[in-house]
């Protein structure tokens, strides 16, 4: 099975658990404990129903939207994911020029693989960096003033890993980065020789934003819970949150806020937006789903910044739910992360534009020809 007969999300995953060593697959792939809270991402979205209108002439159709001053060509961008090299080759490069041929905005992490000033080289179109508060200073200011020079679009601090998420399956696999030479992962590379010889034989895995401020992550086998266990601050708060927005000066995040309360504080710092996330469910399981919780941040502070709803989309359908509570955009890893594991740049595209073909043809059977027609009235929610 190709790229090209991959057709839904389902379709992307199973080709990256063919092409990908084990670890790496369930690394994606895995999330907290009994991992209900990643099911539910998904179910939320099935929980609620679509109520069309008919006869509204939509042969001319525009999923545009403006998130964070930020103009996109469709609803939905992918959001910034550690370690991307592992997956595939190119990583961040990959999906840079995927989202740039989309016309949509990319993010990038602080512990990515690919470096701020070679994708600003590069990636014309927006772009978000995420950033981890850590423990060393010097290190925040240095991931602020790069990114900054990079002409970074949208900064989104991440609030919701405090300290390490129990990812039992990474326990399990022995999940570290870069990957650890055991007896069983090279069984594993063996068995997946397309993949071991792609990673051995590009540019030396590296993450260029810790680089000569870290030994962790870069040349040392470290799991990512064990990362954010012992180099993110614990004492991480709305102080250091407002400092940074101020520093940063422009479109600014917060990435995985949950409840009313932080909503209303993101406003009072001075965010221009929030994610409303729980990191994939791979942070606290047993955590609401974003689809969930989104209408009442939405009431509460949704006339004042954007809201963006991120976690479990695998749909057209999902997007159009979530903008119908009001979202001003939605954002996702898996779902272009299997893509990219399977097929580089070219399954970004693919992943993408299925996304965006079923955005269109959802909105045209929805009666609808711009997103900001969409509201309540087109919901119906399940009594349980
Ligand atoms: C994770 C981090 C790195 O969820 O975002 O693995």
């Amino acid at each position: 099975m190709g790229v090209q007969s991959c057709h839904n999300f389902g379709d992307f995953r199973a080709l990256a658990k063919r092409r990908l060593p084990g670890p790496i697959f369930h690394y994606i792939d895995g999330a907290a404990d009994d991992e209900i809270t990643y099911q539910r991402n998904t179910e939320a979205y099935n929980s609620c129903d679509l109520v069309p209108n008919v006869l509204a002439g939509v042969a001319d159709v525009d999923m545009g939207v403006t998130v964070m001053g930020q103009k996109l060509d469709m609803p939905v961008y992918c959001a910034p994911t550690a370690l991307q090299r592992l997956f595939h080759h190119d990583g961040e490069r990959a999906v840079a020029a995927a989202a740039q041929k989309h016309g949509t905005m990319f993010g990038v992490s602080s512990l990515g693989t690919v470096s701020v000033e070679d994708l600003a080289a590069m990636a014309l179109g927006p772009k978000m960096f995420q950033f981890y508060f850590h423990k060393d200073r010097g290190l925040n200011d240095a991931l602020l003033e790069r990114a900054k020079a990079a002409k970074f679009d949208v900064m989104a601090l991440t609030v919701d890993t405090i300290t390490g998420g129990n990812r039992e399956r990474d326990l399990r696999t022995g999940f570290t980065s870069p990957p650890r030479l055991t007896l069983d992962s090279l069984m594993s590379f063996a068995m997946h020789p397309m993949w071991a010889i792609n990673y051995f034989t590009h540019e030396k895995f590296d993450l260029p934003h810790l680089s000569g401020h870290v030994s962790a992550g870069t040349n040392l086998a470290t799991s990512v819970g064990d990362y954010f266990s012992t180099m993110l601050d614990q004492q991480m708060n709305w102080k250091d949150a407002e400092d940074l927005c101020a520093k940063w000066d422009g479109q600014f995040a917060l990435k995985g806020v949950m409840s009313v309360a932080d909503a209303k504080r993101a406003v009072d710092i001075g965010c221009t937006g929030i994610m409303v996330s729980n990191h994939g469910g791979r942070q606290l399981d047993g955590s609401r789903a974003p689809f969930d919780q989104l209408a009442e941040i939405v009431d509460a502070v949704g006339s004042e910044i954007d809201v963006i709803c991120e976690g479990g989309i695998q749909r057209g359908t999902h997007v159009l739910k979530a903008l119908s509570l009001g979202a001003k955009a939605c954002s996702g890893g898996r779902l272009y992360l299997y893509a990219l594991a399977a097929a580089g740049q070219a399954g970004v595209e693919r992943a993408l534009g299925n996304l965006r073909t079923e955005i269109e043809r959802d909105m045209k059977l929805m009666g609808v020809t711009h997103l900001d027609q969409l509201s309540r009235e087109n919901l119906r929610f399940r009594q349980h």
